[in-house]
């Protein structure tokens, strides 16, 4: 299948609607509504007496309130405006000026609760089976691991995170005073498994930067192995893994580092990013509040760079060159376009 321009890819929707999304983390969602914006769709969320989360369609079919600006009344939501009740399968349980509902309702979309996560599914319910499930993130769940997790709206197309996180000759110069690695020189090696795209790029008995060297007990400095990859795994989901090794030593690595960057359409320019980070050494409060001061501080950085490629690509100018030319440390991320326009490409298919 040919690469999409990018007209295509960014001015259009470029994001299936059949594909397991992250709508929020666990603990945001309670007995207060929550109202997000997700695919171009109004969605509320909020939990039943029981703690089931609930997600349905944030617009009330009589005028239009956004229900989240409602009450919650059992486990029904009331609308904050004239006070239809709707409840959690969406269809409408009271009206108050009528002794029995109008067969009315809302949308109520699937809900997967998965650890720190809350995964929505807001495709066609009829092809939900044939779905892959939301992609596995087992160290989000392992008690070895101590996890951080944070979300920025950002005002960009989501691929644009995803083409970010799969090329990461980008830290030498969006990074260089944050994260200091500027050794990421040369393109990765990269293979494509199925509907997965994975980079992987080693670097061997080269000096670690204070902030990875103190958390592992080194001298800053001291020449260390990393094992750097990152997958593709969903259009929603990316993985990107650092393993630290002593060259000494041919044992497990010393420390593993694990990120997910979940990303969630808002619209075609903006995107929700859910990133969750978490490491298996140093793992107490103080060194893990540094790890993540530093990470926040990066990931402004990139958040500041994708705002203004955005701002480039909404608009056309008269002249001048137009377009991409890509090189090889993007051959990962043109992967990932092609893998997203096969989940695209088969929600269109109606057999
Ligand atoms: S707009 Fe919701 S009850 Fe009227
Ligand atoms: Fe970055």
């Amino acid at each position: 299948m040919a690469t999409a321009s990018v007209d295509t890819l960014y001015g259009q929707r470029n994001y299936p609607y059949n594909c397991w999304w992250v709508a929020a983390y666990a603990d945001e969602v309670g007995r207060m509504p929550l109202a997000r914006w997700l695919l171009d769709t109004p969605v509320v969320l909020y939990r039943t007496e029981e703690g089931a989360v609930v997600a349905l369609e944030d617009r009330c079919p009589h005028r239009q309130a956004p229900l989240s600006i409602g009450k919650l009344r059992g486990d029904a939501i009331e609308c904050g405006y004239h006070g239809f009740q709707f409840g959690p399968s969406g269809r409408c349980v009271h009206v108050p000026s009528m002794s029995s509902p109008p067969p009315i309702g809302v949308e109520a979309y699937p809900v997967r609760e998965i650890g720190p996560l809350v995964w929505i599914y807001l495709g066609d319910q009829s092809r939900l089976d044939d779905v892959p499930p939301p992609p596995e993130l087992a160290w989000m769940l392992d008690p070895g691991f101590e996890i951080r997790k944070g979300r920025i709206e950002i005002a960009a197309n989501y691929l644009l995170l995803k083409e970010n996180v799969l090329d990461l000759t980008h830290f030498g110069y969006v990074h260089a005073a944050t994260f200091q690695i500027t050794d990421w020189v040369d393109a990765p090696k990269v293979a494509k498994d199925g509907n997965t795209v994975t980079y992987r790029q080693e670097f061997i008995r080269t000096p670690l930067i204070p902030g990875m060297a103190i958390p592992l007990g080194l001298e800053p400095g001291a020449l260390w192995n990393r094992i750097n990859s990152g997958s593709l795994l969903s259009p929603a989901a990316q993985e990107g893994r650092s393993d630290f090794c002593n060259p000494d030593r041919s044992e497990p690595p010393a420390g593993r580092v694990r990120f997910a960057h979940l990303t969630t359409p808002i619209d075609q320019k903006n995107m929700h990013y859910f990133y969750v980070f978490g490491r298996d050494f140093a793992r107490e409060e103080a060194a893990m509040d540094m790890f993540e001061k530093m990470v926040i501080e990066g990931f402004k950085e990139d958040e500041f760079v994708l705002e203004q490629v955005q701002s480039i690509m909404s608009r056309k100018p008269r002249r001048g060159s137009q377009g991409e030319r890509s090189v090889k440390a993007d051959a990962a991320g043109i992967e990932a376009r092609r893998i997203i326009e096969g989940w695209m490409a088969r929600e269109t298919i109606t057999d």
